[in-house]
């Protein structure tokens, strides 16, 4: 489809801004080219304004990039804004040099120029790509997208595999992106910067297409900067089948709600068994619909359910593994006095007056030595402890870890993931291998916390 009439169909109704036609095709060279640019939408819907955003390919969310297992993706990256950037693939185990944080693994794109990003993809799943420089700054302002890593077989058909990327802005009276409070301390050093208006795909209120008797796979992304969305699949019937790009080897149903917090995604599949309408709701409070899911009849093949294989990860020997401690820290109403700053210790003020509010093991932000120092294959085993009074989402880059208990609990599913969740007061034992050699970092996917002291880095060698 060309612009125009892309933007006639987007105007005629929320289903066409939801189809798979984003999927962006390669060049003749074997590229996607991927530029960020400066771009307008309406998030608020036809009768909001136009909100000026920083967007990849002019699209909101970025084109779909989707490939297979164990291809070599080539995305020839161009930077059209007028401060540096770069892309970061998240959840991808991938090659050090091509995880795109800027300062750490390459230095960042300047306005004008291009970077070639070439990686193999390991493992199938849901993942997505974003910007990883400024990260508070530009993720926020629309530069995000979903990279999809098919199985070997296709198990859905594409018009029921569908992505859906939820997102948390912050509006103004006129439903137009608020700029002024970007990077505002008071955000920072409470629950980063909560948005009052959701949209999926970058649609407002959209109406999801689903077809009667059919098997559908909803793979959710949440591109929020610090949004945890509530959600209740089970209320619309589908059930769990994966999380942060893992398959289970078996879908799960799972009664009440489960939290997506940012970064993270959840793989659905679901048979709606009656036309009309489903409400996909947000349940934090009264629940409350941000998107409806509309189900018609329909005369497609009915393909049987296989659920996709789970990818082969090395599983953590827990015998003799390298326990480390990840202690948060700081933020308002903490009760942190003072921390760690490139070896000097800096009083609450003094923090503050640098912009950094929160702690890693006592340690604000970025150091030039990193946390640890794994050699390849080592099984370490982080203990987080929450010692802040805000919940938060902690990445780690490179890797895919098992979350093996909480609180004391050993958990009855020690699901793989990427991002984790950490309510305060909780402890959170995590287990991986080191196998990935890089530098890599772990930090708060509450992109204010990771600008404000919630960032450190690990090294396998
Ligand atoms: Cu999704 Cu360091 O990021
Ligand atoms: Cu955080």
């Amino acid at each position: 489809m060309d612009r125009r009439s892309f933007l006639k169909a987007s105007v005629a109704g929320g289903l066409t801004a939801l189809s798979p036609a984003f999927a962006l095709a390669k060049t003749e060279e074997g590229f996607f080219d991927l530029a960020a640019v400066k771009g307008q939408a309406r998030l608020y819907g036809k009768d909001g304004g136009l909100s000026d955003l920083w967007l990849y390919n002019d699209r909101l969310p970025g084109p779909q990039i989707r490939v297979k297992r164990g291809e070599r993706v080539r995305v020839r990256f161009t930077n059209n804004l007028d401060e540096p950037t770069s892309v970061h693939w998240h959840g991808i185990r991938i090659d050090n040099a091509m995880d795109g944080v800027a300062g750490l693994t390459q230095p960042p794109v300047a306005p004008g120029e291009s970077f070639d990003y070439d990686f193999v993809v390991p493992d199938a799943g849901t993942f997505w790509y974003h910007a990883h420089n400024m990260s508070w700054n530009q993720v926020p302002r629309g530069l995000a997208g979903a990279l999809i890593v098919e199985d070997d077989e296709q198990s859905f058909d594409p018009d029921c595999d569908i992505t859906l990327i939820l997102n948390d802005w912050r509006l103004d009276e006129n439903g137009i992106l608020e700029t002024a409070s970007f990077g505002a301390m008071h955000d920072f050093a409470h629950a980063g910067r909560l948005g009052n208006w959701l949209t999926i795909n970058g649609a407002s209120m959209p109406d999801i297409a689903l077809k009667k008797d059919r098997w559908h796979r909803l793979r959710l992304i949440n591109a929020s900067t610090a949004r945890i969305l509530d959600l209740a699949p089970a209320r619309f019937g589908a059930k769990i089948i994966g999380l942060d790009g893992q398959a289970f080897d078996t879908a799960r149903e799972i009664e009440g709600t489960v939290q997506l917090a940012p970064a993270q995604r959840m793989d659905l599949v679901l048979r709606p068994q009656e036309t009309g309408k489903l409400p996909f709701e947000m349940m934090t409070g009264k629940p409350f619909t941000f998107a409806n899911f509309v189900v018609s009849e329909t005369e497609s093949e009915d393909l049987p359910l296989v659920l996709p294989p789970p990818n082969r990860l090395p599983e953590p020997d827990l015998s003799s593994p390298w326990e480390l401690p990840l202690v948060m820290a700081g933020g308002a109403m903490g009760g942190m006095q003072s921390m760690m700053r490139h070896g000097v210790e800096m009083d609450m003020r003094q923090m503050m007056s640098e912009g950094l509010f929160w702690a890693f093991n006592g340690v604000a932000g970025m150091e030039d030595d990193p946390m640890f120092s794994a050699k390849r294959g080592d099984t370490i085993v982080l203990e987080s402890r929450n010692d802040t009074a805000f919940p938060h989402a902690i990445h780690l880059h490179g890797h895919h870890f098992r979350v093996i208990e909480r609180n004391g609990t050993k958990l009855e599913n020690p699901d793989w993931r990427d991002t984790f969740t950490s309510q305060p007061r909780e402890t959170v034992k995590i287990a991986f291998v080191a196998d990935n050699p890089g530098k890599w970092l772990i930090h708060c996917h509450m992109l204010g916390h990771a600008a404000s002291g919630m960032m450190t880095w690990f090294e396998v060698s």
